[in-house]
């Protein structure tokens, strides 16, 4: 008989936003003419850029015409991209090889997928609230978990500490779902630790985009030493409105080494054997991110999401809600009233105003007595979801 993958059994029933989906599906269905204010899960509400549109456009053309149709991809990417986001970086004053850069179906594919790059047996820490595709990626594998809670006192920004070790680190910065940013000097430390222990961290940068203070990083690149310990992976869903569209990046260096073996040539190894590349089509669209007219366009939509914010923020200050985030990420991290839990909240704010939001205990145990609301809602809906907010005792 085949033995499955019993590592299943040790998973929460229902990932998080299946769960919300779930619940909004049911109340969908019991009040079918009622219009829900999506504030949820972080999915973008504008449509793509001009620039990326007609890159689209012209790409699918290409693959009408014999003389520049592209079949099969590189499987790490297009030099086209790849060159253009070593080029973005290069701007920053972060020098990367073009090969040094893998193009990706998506941050959420390939957290998982990169996982292929360590043993069997390694074990990862996990600052929490966090992203549950990092733990759950790794329960899949059978792997430990660190989990580390993260404090409001600590602006949820915990220091490494030497009792607390773990093959691979996952630190997200700018933050989800709490919205803080590591300052350059907290970073700094998480580097040295990584490479006094020989561990890797995988830093998730999907939130880059949203960063305003000139001296945050934006990239873990960005600290000496990083290119010894440090895995980064980026995706163009929030930065450029590609959640449906699917594209992402990974970098890892050349001087990444572990055990003598370079991560990046394993990684190599596993794209050229496990992927096709991403499509012709995507990639062209997603080098026009990197143009000039891209980048200008790109910034005109997050403005959309940081108003969004600032009206949110707006009405939790009206009812005297305490929150974080907001200004370098695209999410509110606000507190539940006492005595309610995030669930309670997730039901009173859909049953009685129509919001949908998240649920601080998805982003595990620590995140229990908080809520994130997403700023990526169409701007209208935030509006109404802001007055909803402000108007309402849902904070009672
Ligand atoms: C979130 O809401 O946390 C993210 O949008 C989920 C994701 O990126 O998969």
């Amino acid at each position: 008989m085949t033995t499955p993958n019993t590592h299943y059994a040790d998973l929460k029933e229902s990932y998080l936003f299946r769960r919300i989906a779930q619940k909004v599906t049911a109340y969908e269905e019991g009040d079918p003419d009622t219009h829900l204010y999506r504030m949820g899960i972080g999915d973008v509400s504008l449509p793509l850029c001009d620039a990326v549109i007609r890159a689209l456009h012209d790409a699918v053309d290409d693959q009408a015409d014999a003389r520049r149709f592209h079949g099969y991809m590189p499987e790490c990417g297009a030099p086209f991209l790849r060159e253009a986001i070593a080029a973005y970086y290069g701007a920053r004053g972060v020098s990367l090889d073009a090969d040094e850069v893998f193009v990706s179906s998506g941050a959420s594919d390939e957290l998982g997928d990169i996982l292929d790059l360590f043993d069997a047996h390694s074990s990862a820490m996990v600052i929490e609230p966090a992203y549950p595709a990092y733990v759950d990626a790794n329960v899949m594998a059978g792997r430990a978990v660190v989990h580390v809670p993260a404090y409001e006192e600590e602006g949820f920004l915990p220091c490494p500490s030497d009792d607390l070790q773990a093959d691979v680190i996952y630190l997200c910065s700018p933050n989800n779902p709490t919205g803080a940013v590591f300052g350059r000097h907290q970073l700094q430390e998480w580097v040295d630790f990584a490479n006094r222990h020989e561990s890797v961290i995988l830093f998730d940068a999907a939130y880059e985009a949203f960063i305003e203070d000139d001296e945050l990083p934006h990239s873990i690149f960005e600290l000496e030493g990083a290119r010894t310990c440090a895995i980064e992976i980026c995706s163009l869903s929030k930065t450029a409105g590609f959640t449906g569209t699917r594209l992402g990046y990974t970098v890892i260096p050349a001087e990444l080494k572990r055990c003598g073996m370079s991560l990046h040539d394993m990684w190599v190894r596993n794209r050229t054997t496990k992927t096709n590349g991403v499509s012709y089509i995507i990639q062209r669209g997603g080098a026009a991110v990197f143009t000039s007219e891209g980048q200008r366009q790109i910034h005109e939509s997050i403005a959309v999401y940081k108003h969004n914010a600032h009206v949110l923020m707006d009405a939790l200050d009206e009812v005297g809600v305490w929150y974080c985030g907001g200004r370098n990420a695209p999410y509110l991290w606000l507190k539940c009233p006492e005595g309610t839990s995030s669930w309670a909240l997730f039901d009173r704010l859909l049953n009685e105003i129509q919001v949908v939001g998240t649920p601080g205990e998805g982003f595990g145990s620590c995140g229990e007595g908080y809520f994130r609301l997403s700023t990526f809602g169409d701007p209208q809906d935030t509006i109404e979801a802001a007055r909803r907010l402000a108007q309402g005792d849902v904070f009672r």
